[in-house]
């Protein structure tokens, strides 16, 4: 049974995962977490390609039938790269919902809440242009929040400051809209409306990606037909589990288990000592 292959830099993704799980409950899913080097954000877009490529590699070896790269930021670095190198195998991205935000607002005052890489892509600008005629909007990239996320404190009093800082100056503005354009970001959605209170809309791509791969599995007929059975989840991740076991369980209210995999690439290291096994071992 082929799965969908999922991955972000972390725990992230698996707020996409959740929304796809929801949408295709007969379907088989793979995720991968880089929990070795996230976060993404503010790393130089050539790494964040080699990372990408590292994984969909996995991923494939794993039997994706479709993969979901459920990153905003790795989407912007290296989507395009991934469908050239792989040409045949359907890949869905994730963008910040710049559209939607501009179709939703009422005064035209939208705040966008993504990573510095995110926001200084040229999908990023592609999108401005395209989407955002008439619409004032201010970007924040959220230095510190994805960190804080990845060590579990989505409630924190240090997160909630965090996150007061950021959307202070856009409540001040006027916004009547918030884009989630991290994937990170929905962990930590409660306290985001808590602090922006009913007057804001926030909006979480993650269901009209659930869709995007419906579709795509349809037209390339690759849906399964046998619901409800025979169904497979499988967690992976290349550094550190103990916040996505429980990001699972919060999110899936189960426990699964993660095996680790090691990837080649490490920026930090000299390259002739980078670790080349991509074996996977059950911890
Ligand atoms: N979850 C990711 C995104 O959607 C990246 C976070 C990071 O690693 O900086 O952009």
């Amino acid at each position: 049974m082929q799965p969908i292959g999922v991955f972000d830099s972390g725990v992230g993704g698996l707020t996409v995962l959740k929304a796809i799980a929801e949408r295709l409950p007969e379907e088989a899913l793979c995720y991968f977490a880089d929990t070795a080097r996230v976060p993404y954000g503010p790393q130089p877009a050539a790494n964040i390609v080699q990372y990408s490529l590292e994984i969909a590699d996995f991923l494939i070896g794993q039997g994706a039938k479709l993969i979901v790269v459920a990153c905003n930021t790795a989407t912007a670095a290296a989507l395009h790269v991934l469908r050239a190198e792989w040409p045949l195998l359907p890949f869905v991205g994730m963008e910040p919902a710049v559209k939607p935000a501009a179709q939703a607002t009422r005064n035209g005052k939208v705040g966008v809440l993504a990573t510095f890489t995110t926001i200084n892509s040229d999908r990023y600008a592609s999108l401005m242009r395209r989407f955002a005629h008439g619409v004032q909007v201010w970007e924040n990239p959220c230095i510190g929040l994805v960190q804080l996320i990845e060590q579990g404190l989505w409630a924190d009093p240090e997160t909630e400051a965090l996150l007061r800082d950021i959307l202070s100056p856009m409540m001040e503005k006027g916004i009547d809209t918030i884009v989630l354009g991290c994937t990170h970001y929905p962990l930590v959605e409660p306290l985001i409306r808590q602090i922006v209170g009913p007057g804001i809309a926030v909006i979480n791509p993650a269901p009209a990606v659930a869709r995007r791969v419906e579709d795509l599995l349809l037209a390339n007929d690759a849906r399964l037909s046998n619901h409800g059975s025979n169904f497979a989840y499988s967690f992976f991740a290349s550094g550190p589990q103990e916040v996505m076991g429980l990001t699972i369980d919060h999110l899936f209210g189960k426990y699964y288990p993660v095996t680790q995999v090691n990837l080649p690439f490490n920026p930090d290291a000299d390259s002739s000592q980078s670790i080349d096994s991509r074996s996977p071992k059950t911890i």
